[in-house]
């Protein structure tokens, strides 16, 4: 089994490059259906999201061409299936945007549920439901596969109850090809749903409205392929933000948009943490221990619920008392056992975290619960005196491209090791 080994406790000196968003990629690569055309993609991340994705088009009938890593050409023209199973969908939640997707070019779909991280709760896809149907189709639900058809897509207004950005994707993607004008009301205004919608647009589609919350869709009868470029991963950024704040240093993060990292910079700030905003970098100082402060996660442009574990993470060392809420996420706080093993105060409450900053972590066996948590297990082990090893890390490598090399290139003790599975346990029972 492949676990990261960190030897922690060095500070980090150096820069990052930032690698294009995932969950745009993972919405626009799904929308090149719509387009029965050839689309070249650039900037996106090579990860195993994404590959999945890619894997489930090629399935699908589509053809794709690596021009590099990080630039596909896709043409969607010759797809011929419209059912995917579960063998397909259990590794990506994304997989879900296929429904939107062959719904809005061919009016039927057959998706088995999705997989993807679960943070110990359920994810519903309710309001993804509730819009297709107002969009006119008929949606059944055999055994696990859901099944969305309809004779012709009629726009209509939609409003979500609570803001969802893969409702609001879905219905993006359904409502491009419908008949007259869609308008989404309580829209997630994510950087990335402006990102799908400059895509589209571009494929000739006319989306308005984008990263606000009332998103304006008139059906057009046709799309047609195009180039188009990913912006770069906020989560990302600002994760190695939240890295560089917590192990100290000085890290240059390049290739990210300040704007969408304005909730984290803002946060890091308040604890005492010196962000530098240039063009298209942010420079973290971290020389002392830093301060605590309140987060509450909340959909953009509030923080962000994907930078909760991490900053949890950061708040844990720092002085005095913080309190993280997730208004996003009933259940994301099951990560905090793990810190816990390396000597976290964290109380946990609901939808709330008290956090007591400790002076220190010590290295532990640790286990990636999610994505999202796994970076923060990344940041705990690069803070922690001593070997840390972290187990479950394709988590992590879903959605962090090159990780390895990046933390490397900023001085961080890093090794994938591959422990044969019954050595492996005492490895990680003896690390630390
Ligand atoms: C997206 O998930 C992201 N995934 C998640 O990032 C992220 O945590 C989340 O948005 C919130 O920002 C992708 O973009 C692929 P939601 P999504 O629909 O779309 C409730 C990561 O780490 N809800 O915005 O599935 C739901 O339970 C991943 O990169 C319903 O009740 O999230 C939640 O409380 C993990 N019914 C809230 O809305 C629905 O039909 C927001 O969920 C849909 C959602």
């Amino acid at each position: 089994m492949e676990k990261f080994v960190i030897n922690g406790g060095k500070k980090l000196y150096g820069e990052i490059d930032i690698s294009g968003a995932k969950n745009a990629a993972v919405a626009i690569i799904p929308a090149t259906i719509l387009a029965e055309d050839i689309c070249r993609i650039e900037n996106i991340p090579d990860i195993r999201d994404v590959q999945v994705m890619v894997r489930i088009l090629i399935d699908m009938g589509a053809t794709v061409r690596y021009i590099n890593s990080n630039t596909l050409e896709i043409d969607t023209r010759y797809i011929r299936s419209f059912v995917i199973p579960y063998e397909m969908t259990k590794y990506s939640r994304s997989s879900y945007y296929l429904l939107g997707a062959l719904l809005g070019r061919y009016n039927y779909a057959k998706v088995a549920m999705p997989g993807g991280c679960n943070f110990g709760g359920v994810r519903p896809i309710d309001f993804h439901l509730k819009g297709f149907a107002k969009l006119g189709a008929k949606i059944t639900n055999d055994n696990g596969m859901i099944d969305a058809e309809a004779e012709s897509l009629n726009g209509n207004v939609i409003y979500f109850d609570k803001v969802s950005v893969g409702a609001t994707v879905n219905i993006m993607l359904a409502a491009v090809k419908a008949r007259g004008l869609t308008i989404i009301e309580n829209a997630a205004r994510e950087p990335h749903i402006i990102d799908l919608a400059n895509f589209l647009n571009l494929m000739g589609a006319n989306v308005t409205g984008a990263g606000t919350d009332v998103i304006k869709i008139r059906g057009v009868r046709s799309l047609h392929g195009c180039q188009y470029s990913i912006i770069p991963d906020q989560i990302e950024a600002g994760t190695y933000m939240v890295a560089a704040a917590a192990a100290k240093g000085n890290v240059l993060i390049k290739n990210v948009i300040p704007k969408h990292l304005e909730s984290i910079t803002a946060k890091l700030r308040e604890c005492g943490v010196t962000v530098e905003e240039n063009d298209d970098s942010v420079r973290i100082i971290s020389d002392t221990r830093s301060g605590s402060c309140k987060v509450t996660a909340m959909p953009h442009p509030g923080f962000p619920t994907d930078m909760q574990p991490q900053m949890t993470t950061f708040l844990a060392l720092s002085e005095g008392t913080s309190i993280v809420t997730d208004g996003v996420w009933d259940n994301r706080f099951r990560y905090v056992d793990q810190l816990s093993k390396m000597g976290a105060s964290i109380q946990v409450e609901g939808k709330a975290a008290i956090v007591t900053g400790v002076e220190k972590f010590h290295a532990a066996p640790i286990r990636a619960d999610d994505l999202r948590a796994g970076a923060a297990m990344l940041i705990a082990g690069m803070c922690a005196e001593g070997r840390t090893v972290i187990e479950e890390i394709y988590h992590i490598e879903r959605g962090y491209e090159k990780v390895i090399e990046k933390l490397r290139g900023v001085g961080v003790d890093i090794d994938k090791v591959d422990f044969p599975d019954d050595d492996g346990k005492k490895a990680v029972n003896n690390a630390g």
